[in-house]
């Protein structure tokens, strides 16, 4: 099995098949905003941007990793980079390990800095990459090719270890992600895919020398249900389908260590989810499955709309919460756990 190949297989699979998470969900729901019926502002003062990165963002937003690596990962990506152009979001791209073996699809990721020169794009690596000896050249050189703003290195033992091809070779990956942080001239984001994070990693990583990390937590995209269809052994799949840290509940975990950017995804599904991630101290917010379907379905007009419609939100609840900018809305009490859900 080509790493090509399996980026085809998983595209193909989050398009056309169930893989959410079955019974467990992000735990956004059992909180709820606190009305403001006195928000004292004006609507059109309620502003969204923020800098990332050092860069500007219209609101926090990030279109998270997917893809990169085989022939029909171009066109997707060349419209994940229009859109996170034209509306000023980030864009993590897929894995760029096929990228390590041979160039046969490397304008598959050069396409996004190419069709984005001013976005916040964010490379990618794989854990089972950065074990052992890191050779810092190989990752520069990645970086460099699509001039990224910072490397994203993917933690998956879950999926490592149900995919067919999978090996589960963790050890040492803390080292290298300590020796790459040191290495690499820009920030790394150390993130899951949609298991969370615990606070006893977040700590370890912070202690590694990373300052930015992508919880990636349980709720939206089920890995295990990925690889199930990936002919992953059915019964494992099954049981694991489930497994992680409900995306709420890894933020508030990981939110507790101070002089960390933490990036909230896995489930995020409007701006009313958004507003809730940085009310409990997300910086931004990432998606991955739902941006892909509407790229692939309604193309770059399609996914602009959508992100039109997900800002719009977020700009209501800060109105109706009585928040000026994503500063205030981290600040203020804003939410409460909702007497409809018992915990
Ligand atoms: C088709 C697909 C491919 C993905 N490929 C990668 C990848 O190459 N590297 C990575 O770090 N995460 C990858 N992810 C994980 C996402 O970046 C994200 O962490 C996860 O899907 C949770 O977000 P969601 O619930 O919004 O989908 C992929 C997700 C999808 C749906």
């Amino acid at each position: 099995m080509t790493v090509s190949k399996r980026k085809k297989e998983h595209i193909d699979i989050a398009l056309n098949q169930d893989v959410r998470f079955r019974t467990k969900t992000t735990g956004f729901e059992k909180f709820d905003f606190i009305h403001c019926a006195l928000p004292e502002l004006d609507f059109d003062e309620v502003a969204t941007d923020v800098e990332f990165l050092s860069k500007p963002l219209s609101f926090p937003m990030m279109i998270s990793a997917m893809t990169g690596g085989f022939d029909g990962a171009l066109e997707i990506n060349r419209i994940l980079a229009e859109v996170a152009q034209e509306k000023q979001v980030a864009l993590g791209i897929g894995s760029q390990r096929q990228a390590i073996e041979d160039d046969t699809h490397l304008e598959t990721y050069k396409i996004v800095r190419k069709t984005a020169p001013d976005a916040v794009i964010i490379g990618n690596i794989g854990a089972e990459e950065v074990t052992g000896e890191v050779n810092q050249d190989v990752f520069q050189k990645l970086v460099d090719s699509i001039e990224a703003d910072a490397l994203a290195v993917h933690l998956n033992p879950l999926q490592e270890i149900l995919q067919p091809e999978g090996n589960g070779h963790f050890k040492g990956v803390l080292k290298g992600i300590e020796t790459l942080a040191k290495a690499l001239k820009i920030p790394i984001i150390a993130k899951e895919i949609g298991c969370g994070l615990s606070v006893e990693t977040a700590w370890k990583l912070k202690n590694a020398g990373v300052k930015i990390l992508d919880i990636a937590g349980a709720g939206g995209t089920s890995w295990a249900g990925m690889e199930y269809h990936r002919g992953a052994n059915a019964q494992l799949a099954q049981s694991f389908w489930d497994w992680g840290i409900p995306t709420a509940d890894s933020l508030q975990m990981v939110s507790t260590i101070s002089h960390l950017t933490i990036i909230a995804s896995g489930g995020i599904d409007s701006g009313l989810t958004m507003a809730k991630a940085l009310a409990l101290k997300a910086e931004i917010c990432g998606a991955a499955r739902p941006f892909l379907s509407i790229a692939e379905s309604r193309g770059t007009e399609g996914l602009v709309e959508v992100l039109d419609h997900w800002k719009e939100e977020l700009r209501m609840a800060m109105f109706l919460t009585g928040c000026r900018s994503i500063k205030e809305l981290a600040k203020k009490e804003i939410l409460y756990r909702s007497s409809q859900f018992s915990i």
